[in-house]
């Protein structure tokens, strides 16, 4: 990279000098040639010692059975963004002990704690991205044991790291690996296609964005209901607010309750989600705001088999109630598309649903299906599928952003209102026989 840089002021600086023959074109190569070498050798030196050996195809047998190649391809690293970055800068422990040597050579367990050993070594020249790193789901899950969450190098490499201005905008993104679904959907969307065609549509203004703009690279967050998210898309589409009061009554309500992909992946499925939040702090529960209790219980359920039915969550939250006075939890409910990757399905506005029956009138599709949602301990977003006779029956309610069941009656809805503001205090005995009734139901047809 520094020596391909260097080049090309060489050959600008030669660009003004004039080209009267072939013999200055031949001088203004070999200068080129000659600098470029220049740089290439004082940068090999440092690393030739170990080059000399680990250019070569070898292997270590690692205590897990597996073999782990020894070979660094000397090009590739010497044109990285590293290229003049020490070995040792990185790999420490080798320049502080005889190597290779049968007396001090290290056992290694597997590739994977090799790597996360070797992770450490990032945060002695990029501090900054390594602490938002350290505060992401990525790393949370890493931390957690989760083998194929991303460290540094499985988005950067280790030997062939290049700057990120030099990645293809939108086929060299390193997510696609593991988010093979999702890369696919967005670069159908109208931000992929936008991108790859090098932004046709609003070049020099805005670009349209990659995984990194509305996720970010580095402190990546769980998705808990899109509001950090959401925030994301009015930070470029400012005015998306006048736009839509333009033709919806109420817009800032619908723009609350529904989210930008249950109308604007129009091909998308979409369901009602009814998430667990603290009556207080509005915020999800299960996150890290005093729920220890239940989380520790969500923990044992999730561990076991991973699968809450309403009725033991139900339950779960009043037990926790009972322990802790100050639980007091509500549900919001939320229309959204059914996965993950629809969300990311974005379309043409003149595509986009806005045709008011197809939510305005009782059965239709959206409230079909039905889940309750919570935080899970790592942070990410756990759904339990639901009756859609819940919604039949009751309202979640935030007295925030209320939502309320389109198509049931408003009398029906204020006596759940009730029951679920003081959901896990002060249980309502009718109100809880409601809730019971419903989900007992759903569970005799077969407790999907
Ligand atoms: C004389 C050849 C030779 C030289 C020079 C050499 N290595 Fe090695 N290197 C090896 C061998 C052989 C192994 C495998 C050791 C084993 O099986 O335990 C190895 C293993 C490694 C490993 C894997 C982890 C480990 O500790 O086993 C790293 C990293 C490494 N070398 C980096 C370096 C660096 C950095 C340098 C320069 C400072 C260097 N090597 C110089 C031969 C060499
Ligand atoms: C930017 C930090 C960094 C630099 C600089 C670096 N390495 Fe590594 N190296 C790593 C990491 C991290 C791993 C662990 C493997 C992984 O995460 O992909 C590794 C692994 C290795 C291994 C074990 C085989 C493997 O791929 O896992 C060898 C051998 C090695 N490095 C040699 C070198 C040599 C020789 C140089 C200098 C030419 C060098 N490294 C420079 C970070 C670095
Ligand atoms: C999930 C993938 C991913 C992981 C994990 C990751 N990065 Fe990045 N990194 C990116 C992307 C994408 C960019 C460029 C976009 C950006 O910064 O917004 C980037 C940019 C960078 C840059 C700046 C490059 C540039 O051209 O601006 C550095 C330095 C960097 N990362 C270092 C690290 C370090 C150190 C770690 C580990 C603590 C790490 N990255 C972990 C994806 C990742
Ligand atoms: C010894 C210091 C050092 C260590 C350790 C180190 N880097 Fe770097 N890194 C650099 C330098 C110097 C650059 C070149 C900066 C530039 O070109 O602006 C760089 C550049 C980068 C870039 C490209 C940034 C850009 O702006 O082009 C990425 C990505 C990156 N490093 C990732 C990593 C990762 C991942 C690790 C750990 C495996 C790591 N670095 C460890 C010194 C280091
Ligand atoms: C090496 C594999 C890997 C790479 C590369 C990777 N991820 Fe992930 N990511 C995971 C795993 C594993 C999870 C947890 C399981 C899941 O939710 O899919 C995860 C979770 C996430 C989540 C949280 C999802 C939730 O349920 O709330 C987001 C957001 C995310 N990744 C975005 C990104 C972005 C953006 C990039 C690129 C900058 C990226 N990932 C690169 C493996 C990866
Ligand atoms: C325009 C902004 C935007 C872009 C670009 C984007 N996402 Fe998302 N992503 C979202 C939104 C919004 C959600 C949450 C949907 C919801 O729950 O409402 C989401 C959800 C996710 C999730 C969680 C999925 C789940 O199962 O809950 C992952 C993982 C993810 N995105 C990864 C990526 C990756 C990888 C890319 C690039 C290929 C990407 N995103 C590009 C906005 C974006
Ligand atoms: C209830 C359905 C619905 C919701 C929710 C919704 N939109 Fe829209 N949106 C539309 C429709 C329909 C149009 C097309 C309006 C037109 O053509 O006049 C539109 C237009 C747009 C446009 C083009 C605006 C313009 O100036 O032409 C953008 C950008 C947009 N929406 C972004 C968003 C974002 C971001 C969100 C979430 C915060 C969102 N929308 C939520 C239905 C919706
Ligand atoms: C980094 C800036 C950026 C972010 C973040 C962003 N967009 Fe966009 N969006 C664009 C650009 C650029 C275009 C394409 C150019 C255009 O059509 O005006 C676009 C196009 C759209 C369109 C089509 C508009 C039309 O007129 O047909 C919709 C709908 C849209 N975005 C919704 C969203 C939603 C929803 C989010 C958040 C999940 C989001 N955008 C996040 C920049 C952004
Ligand atoms: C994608 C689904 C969707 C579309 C399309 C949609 N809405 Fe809504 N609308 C909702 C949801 C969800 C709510 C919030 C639930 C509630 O408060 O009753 C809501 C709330 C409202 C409210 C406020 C209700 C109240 O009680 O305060 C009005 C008025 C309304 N919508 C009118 C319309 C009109 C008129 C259209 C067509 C131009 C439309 N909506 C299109 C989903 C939609």
């Amino acid at each position: 990279m520094k020596g391909y840089r260097h080049k090309l002021v060489i050959a600008m600086l030669l660009a003004c000098v004039p080209l009267d023959g072939n013999t200055a074109v031949n001088v203004a190569e070999n200068h080129v040639m000659e600098s470029s070498e220049v740089v290439l050798r004082a940068v090999l030196k440092k690393n030739t010692r170990c080059l000399k050996c680990h250019s070569r195809e070898k292997f270590k047998s690692l205590d897990d059975g597996e073999q782990m190649s020894l070979q660094v391809l000397p090009q590739a690293y010497l044109s990285s963004a590293h290229g003049e970055v020490t070995c040792i800068g990185c790999h420490e422990a080798i320049g502080n002990r005889k190597h290779p040597s049968r007396k001090t050579n290290i056992a290694v367990s597997s590739q994977r704690e090799y790597s996360l050993q070797l992770n450490q070594s990032c945060r002695n020249c990029h501090t900054g991205k390594y602490t938002r790193y350290e505060g992401s789901i990525h790393a949370s899950l890493v931390s957690k044991g989760n083998t194929i969450a991303p460290l540094c190098t499985d988005c950067h490499s280790a030997h062939a790291v290049e700057s990120m201005a030099v990645y293809k905008p939108v086929t060299g993104l390193p997510c696609k690996n593991c988010h093979a679904d999702i890369f696919d959907a967005y670069a159908a969307s109208v931000h992929g296609k936008a991108r790859k065609n090098g932004n046709v549509i609003r070049a020099g203004h805005i670009q349209a964005p990659v995984c990194a703009n509305c996720h970010r690279a580095h402190d990546v967050t769980a998705v808990a209901f899109g509001d950090n998210l959401k925030a994301e898309c009015l930070g470029c589409h400012e005015d998306v607010k006048l736009a839509h009061d333009r033709w919806l009554p109420n817009a800032g309500l619908h723009l609350d309750v529904v989210s930008c992909a249950a109308c604007h992946a129009p091909v998308a499925e979409r369901r009602i989600d009814l998430q667990l939040v603290d009556n207080i702090t509005r915020l999800p529960v299960g996150g890290k705001q005093g729920h220890e209790v239940l989380q520790k219980q969500l923990e044992i359920i999730d561990q076991a088999d991973g699968n809450i039915d309403p009725l033991r969550l139900w339950n779960l939250v009043r037990q926790c109630g009972q322990q802790d006075k100050a639980l007091n939890i509500t549900l919001r409910g939320r229309m959204e598309v059914s996965s993950g990757a629809e969300a990311h399905r974005l379309a043409r506005s003149g595509l986009a649903v806005r045709n008011c029956d197809s939510c305005h009138q009782s059965g239709s599709e959206p409230f079909e299906d039905v889940v309750i949602s919570i935080i899970r301990p790592d942070g990410r977003t756990l759904h339990y599928q639901a009756d859609k006779e819940i919604l039949g029956s009751m309202a979640s309610v935030g007295s925030v952003s209320d939502f309320y069941v389109l198509g049931g009656t408003r009398v029906k809805l204020l006596d759940i209102l009730l029951l679920l503001a003081i959901f896990a205090g002060f249980a309502i005995p009718a109100g809880h026989f409601t809730m019971g009734r419903i989900i007992r139901k759903k569970e005799s047809k077969g407790g999907q």
